[in-house]
């Protein structure tokens, strides 16, 4: 494929590829109980993708399940991989196949663990959801990921190294992992 080709292709992928922190897209489950998204509202759900054989599917589908998020396969669109959907429905990741199932148990970690930080030390500005704009100056974090690369949203957040490995962002204070897992969280926002 040319190069023109190939962004061609690109970019007709991103207009149609589903948007971070809106209600995800219908999709087809390939699960016994369950066959549409909407019937697992409530709950939180990765789907993975049909084409994706992982190792150690059984394990992560048993770990993720005792932390309350169900793992189904389903018929994705596009390049596949796997979402990430909230209580609420709302697409707040779309990652690319992993090698191996605990990758998935690893995102949805760090997922929650940027989540746990943005509601202790973001949200008194952004709100929960990210999307409050009544304090002074602030702008909606919805759809943020929609506009901006990871790498991008990193280099916005304007962190400060104090340390060999420690940042701060507004006088709170967050190891490497930390602010990694913020970017992922404030990404599906
Ligand atoms: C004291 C209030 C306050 C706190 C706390 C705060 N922010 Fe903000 N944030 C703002 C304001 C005001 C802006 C817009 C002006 C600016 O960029 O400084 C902003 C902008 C941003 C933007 C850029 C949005 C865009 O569209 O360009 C991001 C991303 C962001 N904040 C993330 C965070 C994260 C993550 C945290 C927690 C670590 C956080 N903010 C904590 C007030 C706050």
């Amino acid at each position: 494929m040319s190069g023109r080709w190939a962004v061609l292709v690109w970019t007709a992928w991103m207009a149609a590829a589903p948007k971070l922190g809106e209600p995800a897209p219908e999709v087809e489950l390939l699960d016994q109980e369950t066959r549409s998204l909407a019937e697992l509202r409530g709950r939180q759900v990765v789907t993975l993708d049909e084409r994706c054989r992982p190792a150690g599917l059984e394990t992560a589908k048993e770990r993720l399940g005792q932390r309350g998020v169900k793992l189904v396969r389903a018929r994705l669109p596009g390049p596949g991989g796997f979402w990430l959907v909230d209580e609420s429905g709302l697409l707040r990741a779309r990652e690319p196949a992993p090698e191996t199932a605990g990758q998935i148990l690893s995102f949805f970690e760090e997922w929650e663990t940027g989540k746990r930080l943005f509601e202790g030390s973001c949200a008194t500005c952004h709100g929960e959801d990210g999307r409050d704009t009544t304090q002074y100056g602030v702008k909606s974090l919805g759809g943020v990921g929609n506009r901006m690369s990871r790498e991008t949203l990193q280099r916005t957040l304007n962190a400060t190294m104090i340390a060999p490995g420690r940042y701060s962002i507004r006088c709170f204070h967050y190891t490497e992992r930390e602010l990694k897992a913020l970017v992922t969280f404030v990404s599906g926002l």
